[in-house]
């Protein structure tokens, strides 16, 4: 069912009508224009009147304490407002905290969306973007570029853990109680990315969703209805295209149907740069994504150029003031319905500098979420659960990496590797922790193990970092991207994660680990740590028990307290797990809802359900 529409709020209509009467052309585009920190001052905020500023990936101030952060937004705040002489318009700050605060030093990381998608709970879903909202509301920071509404159908694509499955109405359900709860929270929600991103052909970002209309509408587009309904404030167009034509550009998908059919009627925003592929001349690019009925424009860099060229277009009348004023109104309703008109500057609003970044409480939560996420695919000989007093061997490159654990958007855009950036508890931390006779591998590789010394050895492998087309999965001609920049125009061609699916190519250590390990006469039990499912025959052939960890985030202890059977596992896979072989056509390992526990009771579900062991 469409979403009901929103009811009008009279008094906001007045006060968005008296502040348009008294902008020019130049301010208005001012605050249709988004820059990053990095290339735009407070002072560039006071001339240009800027909506919004944000922080790409990993993009901080000072320090990157969340005071920082406060004095950043404050300064920017004050220059927004000025003294009087221009409109006073708030602006709004946005970052991508898409499993917690996760750009800040210290803050909470939660498992990435695919972890949570196999929780498949939503209460903790609420709990998680709670937390996610008061470690924003910290910082000062004011509206977050989440949640993504993606419905992943192949998990090549290196967007895979952002997305909560390939199950529409999971993400439905999710979508509406990460809205509510981080709105409820006071930090504007956005779902991104509209529309059909979780679709791309092949896996590729930023490529190309080929789909009739009533399959987009079923599977990519009716998740976003309840989020519609709760009220999220903002959405994020996608870098894709949907039948060969950019939705940056697509009239039918945002207007008529976002705007008009949906009755939405906040913000719509560009993804970063995502006009620049609507046409090699940027004035026509902009032209394309104004008229298509984008409001908002995230320019992180081109943004003088950007309110040239629109201004230059209204006045060659390409743009029409109607439309104009129409994205600033949803751009001050937005900033009206949030309550940005009547809060102080950043500093003395509640919940700002309460110093619950990454504190013990938040913590407690995301390890909660750590042990519902995990799924146990394979189990012989109950070798699980593990005895604490056992002489456990952990080992593997993914045992005590935290960054790995994390994944990317983590202090960084594309991710961290090791221990000295985040703040948290790795795998093999919260291992020592319960169990004190655990040792870790002293080369890291398993090549001291012993039977006579170790019971059991905890073999952590599984991918490194990476965010966006950077961990795609590509090969044969998806390696040559036709037309041209991707990813941002970063890179060209892009050098994907990797060509195969296969872990055993890929990352042929992890295989080389356990093997060494088993083949002395020391059971393995396998944690996976990958944003996605991986072909992994060969790595369940040679374990004794598998477990998939997803993206886990800082708080590594939750892995160790379901191994050591302090609770059990919960998980079920939230897309299904490919076999060796075409990952397209190929057969799967295991299918969707699929995953052991410990209580035979659990294992109801999976009973008739053939899996080949590699
Ligand atoms: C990302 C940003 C990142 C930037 C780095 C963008 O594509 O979305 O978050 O900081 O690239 O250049
Ligand atoms: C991503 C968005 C993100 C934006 C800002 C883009 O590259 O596609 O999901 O919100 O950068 O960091």
């Amino acid at each position: 069912m469409p979403p009901k529409r929103p009811k009008v709020n009279a008094e906001h209509e007045a006060i968005a009508t008296k502040l348009l009467e008294r902008m020019n052309l130049r301010q208005k585009i001012g605050q249709m224009t988004m820059a990053e920190r990095l290339s735009a001052e407070p002072d560039d905020v006071r001339r240009y009147g800027l909506g919004a500023v944000l922080s790409g990936g990993g993009s901080h101030p000072g320090d990157n304490a969340p005071d920082d952060w406060v004095r950043m937004n404050d300064e920017f705040w004050q220059a927004a407002m000025g003294d009087g002489d221009g409109p006073g318009i708030p602006i709004l700050y946005g970052c991508d905290a898409v499993h917690g605060n996760n750009n800040v030093q210290g803050a909470t990381v939660f498992p990435h969306n695919i972890g949570l998608g196999a929780a498949g709970d939503a209460g903790l879903v609420a709990e998680a973007a709670r937390i996610t909202a008061r470690e924003m509301l910290d910082s000062g920071l004011d509206w977050n570029f989440a949640p993504t509404l993606a419905v992943v159908q192949d998990c090549r694509w290196g967007r895979t853990y952002e997305s909560f499955g390939n199950d529409p109405q999971r993400v439905a359900s999710f979508g509406r109680h990460y809205v509510e709860a981080l709105q409820g929270e006071g930090i504007v929600g956005c779902v991104k990315h509209w529309a059909g991103d979780g679709g791309t052909r092949n896996g590729m970002d930023q490529g190309e969703t080929t789909l009739p209309w009533e399959e987009l509408e079923r599977t990519h587009i009716a998740p976003y209805y309840p989020a519609l309904e709760a009220g999220v404030m903002t959405v994020m167009v996608s870098f894709n295209s949907w039948n060969g034509e950019k939705c940056h550009g697509h009239r039918f998908l945002v207007t008529e149907l976002l705007k008009e059919r949906l009755g939405f009627d906040g913000m719509v925003l560009s993804d970063w740069d995502g006009v620049n592929y609507l046409d090699e001349d940027y004035g026509t690019a902009i032209r394309l994504s104004v008229n298509a009925g984008l409001d908002m424009f995230m320019v992180p860099e081109r943004w003088r150029e950007f309110i040239d060229a629109l201004e230059a277009q209204v006045r060659l009348g390409h743009v029409s003031t109607a439309r104009i004023d129409n994205a600033v109104r949803r751009i001050l309703r937005t900033k009206l319905r949030c309550g940005l008109f009547d809060r102080p500057r950043p500093s003395r609003r509640l919940g700002t500098g309460s110093g619950c970044t990454g504190c013990a409480e938040h913590r407690t939560v995301a390890r909660r979420a750590v042990r519902e996420s995990l799924v146990l695919l394979k189990n012989e000989r109950n070798l699980l659960p593990l005895k604490p007093e056992q002489r456990i061997l952990v080992a593997g490159k993914n045992a005590h990496n935290l960054g790995h654990q994390c994944g990317g958007w983590t202090r960084s855009w594309q991710g961290e590797t090791g221990n000295d950036t985040i703040a948290g508890t790795s795998i093999w931390e919260g291992m020592r922790e319960l169990a004190p006779n655990a040792r870790l591998s002293a080369g890291g590789d398993g090549g001291d193990a012993d039977p006579n010394e170790h019971d059991v050895a905890l073999v952590v492998i599984g991918e490194r970092p990476y965010a966006e087309g950077f961990g795609d999965i590509r090969s044969g001609d998806d390696l040559v991207v036709e037309g041209g920049s991707m990813v941002n125009g970063l890179m060209n061609p892009l050098e994907p994660y990797a060509r195969s699916l296969e872990l055993a190519e890929t990352h042929p250590e992890d295989l080389a680990c356990i093997r060494r390990i088993s083949e002395k006469g020391v059971p393995v039990v396998v944690v996976l740590v990958s944003g996605r499912p991986l072909a992994v025959g060969r790595e369940l052939a040679a374990s004794a028990a598998f477990v998939a960890a997803w993206l886990p985030g800082s708080e590594g202890r939750g892995v160790a307290e379901v191994l050591l059977g302090m609770g059990d596992f919960q998980g079920r896979l939230p897309l299904p797990w490919p076999g060796d072989g075409d990952p397209a056509g190929g057969e799967m390992q295991f299918p969707g809802g699929f995953g052991l526990s410990y209580s035979p009771a659990a294992f109801d579900n999976v009973v008739g359900l053939n899996y080949k062991a590699g």
